[in-house]
């Protein structure tokens, strides 16, 4: 059994009188522990197929399966803690919260944990450290550049042990050097802890690192 399945998956947006086919009957079968990258054009529904997969998206018809449940069909709350502990989310911008610092944006995943309290600022000052921002733990978003919010944001995605990362442009705003060494942890941490990687970039680069290629066009997903 895979464990990403999605069946048939629509999903359609009304705008005015408009109506966009963003994804068109995308069926497709991920394993545990796969390095997927996907690529296409502008608006041919990366976006919208990474949200559909990480519950923060209900498909307007088909199914998602997850380790054996259809995720739309659970009630909200266990849909919450699916995406809150099976998922870890990197979007197209970062997400911080600009009261917090780097460190408390970094806490923010877990303080809905029961075992709240264990070890969790250890772990963010250590997953602050793996993307090289060991001096930055007290700074502000603001007080950080693009680029080193975007590695906050990374780092928080790690933070509950997600199963599955999805990645939106994840190293979009990265120099060469950086992008290249963030996707080496990517890699590296796809190896060790067998996380399942889904990531949607515009670097024909970064792709070919994937195991494997995926392309969307108008809606639609090809092998590559
Ligand atoms: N909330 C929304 N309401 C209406 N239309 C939307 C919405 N979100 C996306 N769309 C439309 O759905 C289509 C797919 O958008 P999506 O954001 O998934 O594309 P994308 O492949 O991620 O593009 P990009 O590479 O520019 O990020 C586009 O035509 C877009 O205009
Ligand atoms: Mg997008």
């Amino acid at each position: 059994m895979a464990q990403i399945e999605l069946l048939d998956v629509n999903k359609t947006y009304a705008v005015g009188n408009n109506v966009v086919k963003a994804v068109d009957g995308v069926t497709l079968e991920i394993e545990k522990g796969e390095f997927i990258s996907i690529v296409g054009h502008s608006g041919s529904g990366k976006t919208t197929l990474l949200s559909i997969i990480g519950g923060i998206l209900s498909p307007s018809t088909g199914r998602v399966v997850v380790d054996n449940t259809d995720i739309y069909a659970l009630d909200e709350d266990r849909l919450s803690e699916y995406r809150a502990l099976k998922i870890g989310c990197i979007f197209q911008f970062s997400s911080l919260l600009p009261v917090l610092t780097a460190k408390e944006n970094l806490l923010l995943p877990t303080v809905f944990r029961p075992e709240k309290g264990n070890g969790f600022e250890k772990k963010a000052v250590e997953h602050l450290a793996l993307v090289g921002l060991e001096d930055k733990i007290d700074a502000h978003p603001s007080q950080l550049s693009g680029g080193q919010q975007r590695r906050v944001a990374i780092a928080r995605a790690f933070m509950n042990d997600p199963d599955i990362i999805i990645a939106d442009e994840p190293t979009g705003d990265l120099d060469e050097e950086t992008e290249a060494e963030v996707m080496e942890l990517f890699k590296g941490i796809n190896r060790q802890r067998g996380i399942t990687f889904i990531l949607v970039t515009h670097s024909s680069e970064l792709a070919k690192d994937a195991t494997r290629r995926l392309r969307m066009t108008r809606g639609r997903i090809q092998e590559l």
